[in-house]
């Protein structure tokens, strides 16, 4: 590995065009990426996302499509000696040109005016019109068959409410907590990889309608954008507004491999002023997302590579959009190494609060409360991680049942498959603090910018407030778990005869 800041670019001479663009095939590939010439020959096989999304770039300059997905700096792990040297400007207009994307077309469909988005699976229907099929995909695939993410989306509707009436319930307030700061609504922005494929805008973006509306934002190790630039956005945004917004950002770590850099991105993560880490536990390696895999076989047969091996990202640990969106250029970003005594020396390096993202099951819950941590987060990764995971509603049950006394001890945080304000309320009886909403905020982003991230929080924000009163509570801390019928996924649970049901 090199620094490219290491190396004196002025003994180097400048490169033809004319000579990069006939590096165009897998004996040899150059390509171009910020105004410097790469050879990336032998990092081919090694790319997380398959050698095919190179190749595609191949004696062109890549720079537009790499920071789609990657910070520029990422360069820097390219292996050593690829650097060859800067390109000649005089000479860019004999680069190749950009080859096409493969099946990649838009819908002929037009976008809705925004206005006609009333519920979160509106936001979808607007994405798929105007995201790149690669970029949909992304977004939208999951685990396997798709049975985590389905029974996600299906578990929500298994639970009814019980409601009260007759009470008053003109006014309501809908504000939560996460940690000691207030936010407008008890949901919050899940940490989503590679925004820059959604939206040109990338994280920024997302960043100003979750400032607008006063929502916090987990933000993603995987993101497009530095942790710095995304918290300069969010300053900025703040001092548009006098600083008003309740809004703050939190940090979704990505432990990498080399304990070394795993350090150094926990302090980065605090000079910027992150207000909390989010370590994801669900990732020793990436699942397997069946639609990625599809479209990347696709885009290896249009450039002439007829069957490309995982093994490469699934055994050298990757990122959330390593197969679809082309990876990052950073092996050992995933660390299947992990274990509960990781947590010590993280929490020699962060002093903040520390929420663990991922927990499944009744017995890490206790666990993670027995390590120490602040939070949990019942998540199976919206469904994109292990096939027929539970849902995070069944594991909170089963939280009810096996290790009710974590309650209230440790904050419980949960995601996956949240379509409707309504049901927020749903895991807020049973115990949770507080929701994380994923792909609805990633779809209205990619069709509307800032202005669908805002429009997305109204959505949930009008259905909560609405659930509110028909449910006969004024304040979030009035909801109890009595206010539902959760008998279906019970009847469901797991219940073996070491465990003493407490319900
Ligand atoms: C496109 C996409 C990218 C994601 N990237 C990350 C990530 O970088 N880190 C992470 O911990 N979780 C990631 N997740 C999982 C979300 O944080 C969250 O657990 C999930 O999206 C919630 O389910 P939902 O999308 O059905 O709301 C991602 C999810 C999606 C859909």
């Amino acid at each position: 590995m090199y620094r490219r800041q290491d190396i004196d670019l002025s003994n180097m001479n400048s490169i033809d065009g004319a000579d990069v663009a006939k590096h165009n095939s897998t004996k040899s590939c150059w390509i171009v990426l910020d105004s410097n010439v790469y050879n990336v020959t032998s990092f081919l096989q090694k790319h997380p996302g398959g050698a095919a999304i190179i190749l595609k770039q191949a004696g062109t300059d890549a720079t537009k499509e790499f920071e789609k997905y990657h910070p520029l700096d990422y360069v820097n792990d390219l292996p050593a000696g690829s650097l060859l040297g800067p390109i000649d400007p005089n000479t860019l207009g004999k680069l190749s040109k950009q080859k096409a994307p493969v099946s990649n077309t838009k819908s002929s469909e037009e976008l809705p005016h925004i206005s006609l988005c009333v519920s979160c699976p509106d936001f979808k229907r607007a994405a798929k019109v105007v995201l790149p099929r690669k970029s949909y995909v992304y977004a939208s695939t999951s685990a396997n068959t798709g049975l985590s993410l389905q029974t996600n989306l299906a578990d929500w509707g298994r639970i009814n409410f019980r409601p009260r009436v007759m009470r008053n319930v003109g006014d309501v307030d809908t504000r939560r907590s996460i940690f000691g700061h207030p936010a407008m609504y008890p949901f919050y922005i899940a940490p989503m990889g590679t925004l820059g494929a959604i939206h040109a805008g990338a994280e920024p973006e997302m960043v100003r309608g979750a400032v607008r509306k006063g929502t916090h934002m987990i933000v993603s190790t995987a993101s497009t954008k530095s942790p710095k630039d995304i918290m300069q956005s969010y300053v900025d945004e703040q001092k548009r507004l006098d600083n008003k917004s309740p809004t703050r950002l939190f940090y979704q770590y990505y432990m990498p491999v080399d304990r070394k850099k795993a350090i150094e991105l926990i302090r980065i993560v605090k000079e910027c002023g992150y207000q909390g880490l989010w370590i994801t536990v669900d990732t020793p390696l990436l699942g397997k997302r069946t639609l990625d895999r599809v479209l990347q076989a696709e885009e290896a047969l249009a450039v002439g590579v007829e069957e490309e091996t995982t093994a490469e990202w699934e055994t050298g640990g990757e990122n959330e959009f390593a197969p679809a969106m082309g990876g990052r250029a950073v092996a050992g970003q995933l660390s299947p190494y992990t274990t509960w005594e990781d947590l010590e020396w993280i929490r020699k390096n962060w002093d903040g609060p520390i929420v663990l993202k991922g927990i499944q099951c009744a017995e890490d819950a206790k666990l993670a409360q027995q390590y120490g941590v602040d939070g949990i987060l019942l998540s199976n990764h919206g469904g994109r991680q292990l096939h027929t995971a539970p849902s995070a509603l069944m594991t909170l049950c089963e939280i009810r049942t096996y290790c009710p006394e974590i309650i209230g001890k440790i904050e419980i945080f949960v995601d996956g498959g949240l379509r409707d304000g309504s049901d927020v309320l749903k895991a807020l009886c049973l115990g949770a603090t507080a929701v994380g909403v994923g792909r609805p905020f990633m779809y209205a982003l990619g069709a509307y910018g800032t202005k669908g991230v805002e429009r997305c929080v109204e959505v949930l924000a009008e259905e909560l407030s609405i659930g509110m009163r028909l449910l006969g509570v004024t304040a979030l801390d009035q909801l109890k778990p009595e206010m539902v019928n959760a008998t279906r996924l019970l009847n469901e649970m797991w219940r073996p005869e070491s465990f003493r049901s407490r319900l």
